[in-house]
């Protein structure tokens, strides 16, 4: 399978013209708080704390030619102006009116943008409780079947595109998270993929229909979620064959973030480890669902796999080998959107001596979550525009389980992961890669 298009010679990435679409299934914590973010920063009213696209710079040539551009002036990315909001939720609430449910912003910054966020309604979600259980829903599409719905879905992005004169349309995946689905016969190719479809095959959850959707309107697709979603043999190849960028899965931000801040240094410093162990609490409806034990399954492979890769034990069993990794999530309402999230490392240093890290992080996960789905939507547009298709690896840096080619380990070391994206962006744009070797600066 290919995880992306190659190098080579590519032509210059299309320039952003027009205005981008960014359609999200699901309007909730996450939507609501990146929607609301960005209309704020647009009137003057908040900064883009938290976006590389945004915020960060590149280095490009030698460390000596003092050339570092913003990434939003290197490469050509549509800019906040541009955007064009669109949801799909199985709960009718309006965008204010969500973000008030959700309780992440405070009604000073709500307030001015009221009108703007009251104007954005979700469009009717192609749903089924037996995929998530804690919720439940009325403004659900009806249909004959699961390939009728998704082709609903299809319409959807048609009429959106048309109603505002859209030149581009992306999605990121911004709703619940669904229950564990292994991958089967049915997501092999796509011709199972359709039948299984047509037949309303169990293994076919809703989030597959979105993908699929977006995949066959040629619009590129992110999985803010650990669901398995587009990560199958059969939307890979229906991605690849449509040209069509796809990432994922599950946003990276909280304590999965943190441990591929450590990781790699206790690695980088061949220190041992014995265990980590993470609990928290967060009482958002993230948290209701994830009370779920099928939905939580999800989340739990998701966050278990990190350290494994990261640490390599099949190469430094001594340091490595068997340590015990465990992952928790407490639904506890008082808490609402802010998580307490606390890591007990139990680490281990020269002769055998034990050593402990104790780490007690007080995040908002959505104040977290609000720039990647900004960044993810700007830069799967520009993948687009520059002709890659299929995995996006170079996204990595956002997703707590990055996907990857088959039989490719992913890549989780977030320092990696940033040199990764900034080279791809050089790349590109047609620049040297930067290698960090420094000998050109020394006598030799
Ligand atoms: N906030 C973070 O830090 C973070 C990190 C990683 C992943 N995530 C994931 O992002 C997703 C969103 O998180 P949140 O805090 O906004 O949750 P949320 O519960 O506030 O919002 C999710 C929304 O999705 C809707 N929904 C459920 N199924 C749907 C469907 N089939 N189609 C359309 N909408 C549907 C729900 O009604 C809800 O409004 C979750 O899957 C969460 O696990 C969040």
């Amino acid at each position: 399978m290919q995880a992306s298009s190659s190098a080579g010679n590519r032509p210059a990435p299309r320039p952003a013209t027009g205005r981008l679409g960014v359609l999200t299934p699901g309007l909730g914590a996450v939507a609501t708080t990146f929607i609301a973010g960005v209309e704020s920063i647009r009137r003057g009213l908040s900064k883009p704390i938290g976006s590389l696209t945004q915020m960060a710079t590149i280095r490009l040539g030698k460390r000596t030619d003092k050339r570092s551009p913003y990434i939003k002036e290197f490469v050509p990315l549509a800019t906040l102006d541009d955007l064009v909001f669109g949801a799909w939720d199985p709960i009718p609430d309006d965008a204010l009116t969500a973000a008030r449910k959700a309780g992440v912003l405070q009604e000073k910054h709500l307030e001015p943008i009221a009108d703007f966020l009251a104007a954005i309604k979700p469009m009717p979600a192609v749903f089924d409780q037996k995929y998530v259980s804690r919720l439940s829903g009325t403004n659900v599409k009806k249909g004959k079947s699961k390939r009728d719905l998704a082709e609903q879905l299809r319409q959807d992005i048609r009429e959106f595109k048309a109603k505002h004169k859209l030149d581009r349309i992306v999605m990121v995946w911004c709703a619940s998270t669904e229950i564990y689905i292994k991958a089967g016969p049915q997501h092999a190719t796509i011709e199972q993929f359709e039948k299984a479809m047509d037949r309303n095959d169990e293994a076919i959850a809703p989030s597959m229909l979105y993908a699929w959707a977006a995949i066959m309107e040629g619009v590129p697709f992110a999985n803010g979620a650990p669901n398995l979603t587009v990560d199958t043999p059969a939307l890979l190849q229906l991605a690849i064959s449509r040209g069509v960028a796809v990432s994922g899965k599950d946003f990276k931000t909280g304590q999965t973030w943190m441990k591929t801040v450590i990781a790699p240094g206790l690695k980088a410093r061949m220190l041992g480890l014995e265990g980590w162990y993470s609990t928290n609490i967060l009482g958002n409806r993230d948290g209701e669902v994830l009370d779920d034990p099928a939905s939580f399954k999800t989340k739990e492979e998701s966050k278990l796999s990190v350290l494994h890769t990261i640490l390599q034990p099949e190469l430094y069993p001594d340091l490595y080998n068997g340590f015990s990794h465990v992952v928790r999530i407490n639904y506890y309402p008082p808490r609402g959107d802010n998580k307490e999230g606390w890591d007990n490392i139990d680490i281990v240093g020269w002769m055998g001596y034990p050593m402990q890290i104790k780490v007690n992080f007080l995040c908002r996960d959505s104040i977290l979550a609000a720039p990647i789905v900004l960044d993810l939507a700007l830069f799967m547009d520009f993948a687009q525009r520059a002709g890659m298709k299929g995995i996006q690896e170079w996204l990595s840096f956002y997703f707590k389980s990055p996907m990857a080619a088959q039989g490719l380990q992913p890549e989780h070391d977030l320092f990696i992961q940033q040199t990764k994206l900034k080279n791809t962006l050089r790349h590109l744009m047609g620049e040297d890669q930067i290698t960090h070797l420094g000998l050109e600066y020394y006598p030799s």
